[in-house]
């Protein structure tokens, strides 16, 4: 079973963004593939390293629209982001390290974390982007 599935409920209708979070899930998808494969440390750190470079240009893309689009929500959402952020960096400094091991239910809090992230902070500004134009 996939660690995140796409479905409807998770569009936010800007299609840069969807393709992006499609893109984000296939990536958490590789790294549940790999630990259950047993992948190595080595290995796996790279996907991390993959996914968290994602993440941060995915959170990018989603702040520079807020700021062009003015967005109200900008400060609340970007509190957000650098939460998971800092979360993101630490993990994949800890692997860098080797002083971490990678398990399902480290992916599993990151995956719902972005799962529930999409689904309630994320869906409120579709609303917004639409009604200025933005597809
Ligand atoms: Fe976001």
């Amino acid at each position: 079973m996939p660690a995140i599935q796409w479905e409807e409920r998770f569009r936010v209708n800007i299609d840069k963004i969807d393709q992006q979070h499609r893109n984000l899930f296939r990536l958490f998808n590789n790294l549940q593939e790999a630990i259950i494969e047993k992948k190595g440390q080595v290995a796996l750190a790279k996907i991390v390293d993959e996914l968290v470079d994602y993440t941060l240009t995915h959170f990018a893309t989603e702040e520079r629209y807020m700021l062009a689009y003015q967005y109200p929500d900008l400060n609340a959402h970007r509190q957000e982001h650098e939460t998971f952020r800092e979360k993101a960096l630490e993990l994949q400094q800890r692997m860098r390290n080797d002083e971490f091991i990678l398990s399902l239910e480290v992916l599993r809090f990151l995956s719902d974390w972005i799962a529930g992230h999409i689904c309630a902070s994320d869906q409120q500004y579709s609303r917004h982007f639409n009604d200025a134009g933005l597809r």
